[in-house]
């Protein structure tokens, strides 16, 4: 099997265990998260510093309420805004995070300017500042993309221009599912009946197939990204989500179905993941969600 330029091998995308493996490795990372006294303390103003300060400042959150969840590449902070409760999300410090298996799902893009992609790849301050700014707006970008074409994501709170969006890297704000006192719990945590875990299966199942449609593999689907609100399925963190342009697509795709139906397995669901990704791409050649917002 062909070995990805990114350093992560290419048959490893493939293998049945890697799902679980990823997860253990994960949980036993150190954390280095940001204490919520520090969050109001930045005095420039100016992101990444003082993010927090600049989104108080312009108006787009008016309070950090509590920190929700510390995950590998980001703290989940419940925060409130104008428009009702936020879900801030603030990727960690750039030296905190290793940015070893980005290459993956970025192969086959495109980078034009020649010192911008030279920074990137020497991992330089400056490269290792655009990788996540690229990091940071491609959720964005995926969030508003995913929204208007009527999936289940949360709503994206500053755009959809990148050049308004732009500014608040490395945070992302986007609408809280669920309420202050309860968020929304990933599929993972949540208790189900079967016929809520028979819905919920479904609905994860179309979720993906709705991504297929629109030409999307997730790259880290499973019940660890989907939230259970209000008998809902709810996709989440999209940075990471990569395009048939990408020559590991069908491996990513792959890997998804099975990660998808391996978390499942603790709901008592037993679908294999060829199973799954058959299903997927069945579905994904029928309809489509109702777009929310028509273009033009
Ligand atoms: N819009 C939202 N509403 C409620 N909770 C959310 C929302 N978005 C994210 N979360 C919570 O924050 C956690 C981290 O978000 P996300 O998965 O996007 O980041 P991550 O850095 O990849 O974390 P992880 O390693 O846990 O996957 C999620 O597991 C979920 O519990
Ligand atoms: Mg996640």
């Amino acid at each position: 099997m062909r070995a990805g330029r990114s350093g992560w091998p290419a048959d490893e995308l493939a293998d049945e265990d890697t799902f679980e493996r990823r997860r253990k490795t994960r949980t036993r990372r150190p954390q280095g998260r940001r204490r919520l006294e520090d969050l109001t303390a930045g005095e420039t103003g100016t992101p990444p510093e003082g993010v927090i300060r600049f989104l108080l400042d312009r108006g787009h959150i008016t309070e950090v309420v509590a920190e929700l969840k510390s995950g590998k590449e980001a703290t989940a902070y419940v925060a409130r805004g104008p428009r009702g409760s936020v879900l801030l999300k603030l990727y960690r410090d750039l030296e905190a995070r290793s940015f070893k298996q980005d290459g993956v799902y970025r192969e086959g893009q495109v980078i034009l300017d020649k010192r911008a992609a030279r920074a990137m790849q020497a991992r330089s301050r400056k490269g290792l500042e655009m990788l996540q700014a690229g990091w940071v707006c491609a959720e964005y970008a995926h969030l508003w993309h995913l929204w208007r074409a009527g999936l289940n994501v949360p709503e994206p709170l500053v755009g959809p221009e990148p050049t308004e969006y732009g500014q608040t890297v490395p945070a992302v704000l986007m609408r809280l599912i669920g309420s202050e006192d309860h968020p929304a719990p990933r599929l993972s945590d949540a208790r189900l009946s079967p016929a809520e875990a028979h819905s919920a299966w479904q609905q994860a199942v179309q979720g993906m197939a709705d991504l297929l449609r629109l030409g999307y593999a997730h790259g880290d689907y499973s019940t660890y990204n989907l939230l259970w609100w209000e008998n809902t399925v709810i996709l989440i963190d999209f940075p990471q989500l990569t395009t048939r342009q990408n020559p590991n697509f069908q491996q990513l795709l792959r890997r998804d179905a099975e990660s998808l139906a391996t978390s499942f397995r603790r709901h008592g669901l037993t679908e294999s993941g060829e199973q799954t990704l058959r299903e997927v791409q069945r579905r994904a050649a029928g309809p489509g969600p109702t777009p929310r917002v028509l273009l033009p």
